[in-house]
Formats: C-alpha cells, sequence, structure tokens
C-alpha cells in the first residue's frame, strides 16, 4: 500500500477525522485515528509531543485533498491561530503540492525551488497585509489561492536564479510579494462566473479579462508596493507576441518581471488539475510551452525557466 504525508498538523481536539490517518512507526504504518473518529484530548497530546508524522492512503487522495482544503481554509481563517502558525501552514502545504508535481520527475527541483525562495517566501508571508489578501482569496475560491501562492514561489525562485548577483539591485520582497498576488484582481469576478461549469461566454472572458486592472487598482490604493512590483500584476497576461490582455503590448513594452510572472502563471495553470481538466506533469507543460506558446514567452526567461526545473523536468 502506498502512503502520503499530510503537510501540515490537522489533529484538532473535538474534530472528526475525515479520512483513515497512520503513524509510521519503524518503518512500519500504524493506524493513528480512523475515519469518522474524534481527535481527544489524548490524540493531541501524543500528536504535538512526539512531533507525529501523520499519513493517509494514496487511494484516499481525492477526499483527503478536499478536506485538507477545508481544514487549511478553516485554520487561515480562525483569528485565534498564530501568525506564524499560518504562515508554516500554507508554506508547508504548497511546498507539499508543488513536491506532488514533480513527483517522479525530479527532485533536484523542489530542493533548489526551497534553497532559492524559502526565506523569502516566508518573510513575505508573515506580512500582515499579504496574508490577509491570500486569506481574502481562500474564503471566495482555494483554486486560486492555491495558485497564487504556487506562482509565487515559481516567480520567486527564477527571478533570484535569474539575478543573482545583481538581487541587491531590486527589492526582492516587494516582487515577489506581486507574484503572490498577480490575480488579487480575481477577488472582483462574480461568483457566478468562477463557480461555472460549462464554457464561459464572450461577455463573461471580457470580465475576467479585466481582473489585471482590478488587481493593480487594489494594490495601487494599499500604496505599500512599488510601481515596478505593482506593474507585475497589471502586465501578467500580456504576451509578447502582442496577444495578451487587457493592452495587447509588444515585448520591449513588457517589464520583465511581468514576463516573469506570465511564465511561471502558465506553467502552475497547465501543471495543476482543476475539475473537469487533467493536470500536465511539468515535462509535458514545458514541452506545450515550448511547442505552442513559444512566441508568447520571453526565450531567455523561459530557457533560464527550464534550466531553473532541471534537466529531469
Ligand atoms: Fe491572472
Ligand atoms: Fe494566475
Amino acid at each position: 500500500m502506498i502512503y502520503k504525508e499530510i503537510p501540515f498538523p490537522i489533529v484538532c481536539a473535538n474534530q472528526r477525522c475525515s479520512m483513515d490517518l497512520y503513524v509510521k512507526i519503524k518503518d512500519e504504518y500504524r493506524l493513528f485515528a480512523a475515519k469518522g473518529a474524534v481527535f481527544t484530548e489524548e490524540h493531541c497530546r501524543l500528536f504535538s509531543k512526539a512531533k507525529l508524522k501523520l499519513f493517509f492512503l494514496a487511494k484516499d487522495l481525492a477526499s483527503a485533498e478536499e478536506s485538507l482544503d477545508t481544514h487549511l481554509i478553516d485554520v487561515l481563517t480562525d483569528p485565534y491561530v498564530d501568525a506564524q502558525t499560518k504562515v508554516d501552514i500554507v508554506y508547508a502545504s504548497s511546498m507539499n503540492s508543488i513536491r506532488e508535481v514533480f513527483t517522479g520527475t525530479n527532485l533536484r527541483t523542489i530542493g533548489e525551488l526551497e534553497k532559492m525562495s524559502g526565506t523569502i517566501v516566508k518573510l513575505i508571508l508573515s506580512d500582515r497585509r499579504v496574508m490577509d489578501d491570500l486569506i481574502n482569496i481562500t474564503s471566495y475560491d482555494h483554486y486560486t489561492y492555491k495558485h497564487s501562492v504556487k506562482v509565487g514561489i515559481y516567480g520567486t525562485a527564477l527571478s533570484i536564479n535569474l539575478f543573482q548577483d545583481r538581487i541587491k539591485d531590486h527589492n526582492m520582497a516587494e516582487l515577489s510579494t506581486a507574484f503572490f498576488l498577480h490575480d488579487i484582481g480575481m477577488a472582483k469576478v462574480p461568483a457566478r462566473i468562477l463557480d461555472k461549469k460549462g464554457p464561459l461566454d464572450s461577455s463573461e472572458w471580457d470580465i475576467i479579462r479585466k481582473h489585471p486592472l482590478w488587481g493593480h487598482d487594489r494594490l495601487m490604493k494599499a500604496n505599500y508596493l512599488s510601481n515596478e512590483a505593482t506593474s507585475i500584476v497589471l502586465y501578467h497576461h500580456e504576451r509578447c507576441d502582442k496577444n495578451g490582455y487587457p493592452f495587447r503590448k509588444s515585448g520591449e513594452e513588457i517589464p520583465i518581471y511581468a514576463k516573469i510572472c506570465a511564465i511561471a502563471d502558465t506553467f502552475e495553470s497547465l501543471t495543476s488539475g482543476r475539475p473537469f481538466r487533467h493536470s500536465k506533469s511539468p515535462f509535458e507543460a514545458l514541452k506545450i510551452m515550448q511547442a505552442e506558446m513559444a512566441r508568447e514567452f520571453d526565450a531567455d526567461l523561459f530557457r533560464a525557466f527550464i534550466m531553473l526545473l532541471g534537466p529531469g523536468a
């Protein structure tokens, strides 16, 4: 049987266990709590004292993901959970979903991503304003939330990788914050469009295409990021072949960090699963981006992104 690790603590007294949970003792998996059981004080004491890692059966993946998402939202919106715990949980669960994407392709990539972006990502998430915005996204659409955090991690790692020796010339914390919040304007898109099961019609697409403007507006009003950072939000759907939106800018007119965001954004969308859409492996995603979208991206940045993800990808 295959077991998967739960990426963040989920044991709270008096809460019901949503799946069979196991602990690993000397290479053997033992049942910790059965589905439907209520976590007791004893469970909590054991869990925190022994710093136990919990596992679930791989066959339960779909239901596990759903209940972990619900649990994550509960924790993030709970005013009694401290900020540091929220940061740890967001980071652990996001790195875990990235790890899932790379399972079987390239473990080095995970190490590289963590090494490059870990410190700065945790720093950004500990900013109350950023976390509040992410929680706001979480409360109406957890796909956008997960996507935002992963694009934040990919964009940050690619930028650090590209500007290694000149990194001090850039305010990385601000730029990285904008990667995390690139889709913040989606908060203004009506739920009926976001939740629509079938394909969107042209007037609905027109509304979606406003999200870069809405997001930019919101960050300008919040007034804590530079113009360079907020332009990431405004231009992240512009494309080098002039087929992007909202302004159809050409390659030279698009700021470099918005181009980085476009690559991270597209890669994340292709590799993550959505209802009614299969996720692609990192290799397939890069192949599609290369074969069908190459003219949309800056060639040098795209090459650097492939190098970052490693030869195994
Ligand atoms: Fe977007
Ligand atoms: Fe996006």
